[in-house]
């Protein structure tokens, strides 16, 4: 099982992640069939990658001919079983809720061969729990794409208590060969590698605002302008050791106990979507958006992204 390349590939889901999942396989040389319950997300699927592609054809880094031939490697599914037939692979990407992860993956298990390997694209939820009572868990491995992961390179390929060896490896060549940037996330931990820090932030810069030491805006103005800049650049471990370890020893034992430790959601954040405060979705979060703001935002931050990994991260 999976030690055989990965060349045809099911998504499940065609929601935010879903189509762009396709999108990069598709551009990737894998051929591609898509699928999701919801007939206005599948039928609009294909406008949304061309959309995307646009802004790589406009940053020269795809050609009008390579679009066309990526997009004629996707088709979509009419339904579950015709999207798991004769697949190696399949990339679940439906909404977190794990009652529909579980039930999504007993049906996948039903309806492919014992080789396709079963890959799910959950944020937080344990590869484990969603494998469990499944006949063949050693094929179940977590592939924690980001937003927007058609253009986004890194993938945290997640190990499950059961997964295979040879699964872990296939999915992280099959990821190399379509241009990702894979780790291996060898224990099934909660938020993996990634979330893990990022959460970690967000539970500080969230905390610094209750605090009244500064506003969001200039909370966002000070990662933006100073250590989130270089860390597309330089990893935190990287900048430790160019620090020095022995520097960053004496910040921790000084700076730790002032940390913000909660282990609860701040009440900031609940008062605020008590409040009707849920973010850009909504108007208001801890910045105003209009909806002109949220489409300009959104199409140049993939643009920026997107310069960056051209210039950056080749
Ligand atoms: N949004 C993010 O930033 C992000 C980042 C990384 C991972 N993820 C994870 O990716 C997964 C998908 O998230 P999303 O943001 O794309 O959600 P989304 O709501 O945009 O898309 C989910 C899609 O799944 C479809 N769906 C639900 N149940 C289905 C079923 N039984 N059969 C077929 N289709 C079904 C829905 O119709 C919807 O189109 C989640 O597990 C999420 O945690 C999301």
């Amino acid at each position: 099982m999976g030690n055989k390349e990965i060349k045809n590939i099911g998504v499940l889901g065609a929601g935010l992640m879903g189509h762009g999942i396709a999108q990069l396989l598709a551009v990737g040389g894998c051929r591609v069939r898509l699928f999701d319950n919801d007939d206005q997300m599948l039928g609009t699927a294909l406008r949304r990658m061309s959309d995307n592609l646009r802004v790589f054809l406009k940053l020269d880094m795809i050609t009008p001919g390579e679009m066309d031939q990526a997009l004629a490697r996707i088709t979509l599914a009419e339904d579950l079983a015709g999207l798991c037939r004769d697949q190696d692979m399949i990339i679940e990407a439906v909404s977190e809720n794990l009652e529909l992860k579980r039930k999504v993956f007993a049906s996948l298990e039903e309806l492919t061969s014992p080789e396709c390997i079963l890959a799910s694209n959950t944020s937080a939820i344990s590869i484990g729990k969603i494998a469990k009572g499944l006949t063949h868990p050693g094929r179940v491995v977590g592939a924690h794409f980001w937003n927007p992961p058609h253009v986004v390179p890194c993938v945290e390929v997640i190990r499950g208590p059961r997964t295979d060896d040879e699964v872990m490896e296939a999915v992280y060549a099959l990821l190399r060969r379509v241009g990702k940037r894979p780790v291996r996330v060898q224990k099934d931990v909660p938020g993996f590698v990634g979330n893990r820090m990022q959460h970690a932030l967000w539970r500080e810069a969230i905390s610094l605002v209750e605090e009244g030491i500064a506003s969001a805006e200039d909370v966002d103005e000070v990662v933006r302008y100073s250590f989130g800049l270089r860390l597309a650049f330089l990893g935190p471990l990287a900048t430790a050791d160019l620090a020095g370890l022995d520097l960053t020893y004496d910040i921790h034992k000084d700076l730790f106990p002032h940390l913000e430790r909660s282990i609860d959601p701040s009440p900031l954040l609940v008062k605020k979507i008590e409040q009707g405060e849920l973010g850009a979705k909504s108007g208001q979060g801890f910045h105003k958006w209009t909806p002109e703001k949220l489409r300009q935002m959104v199409s140049r931050r993939d643009e920026v992204l997107l310069r960056i990994v051209r210039e950056v991260l080749v």
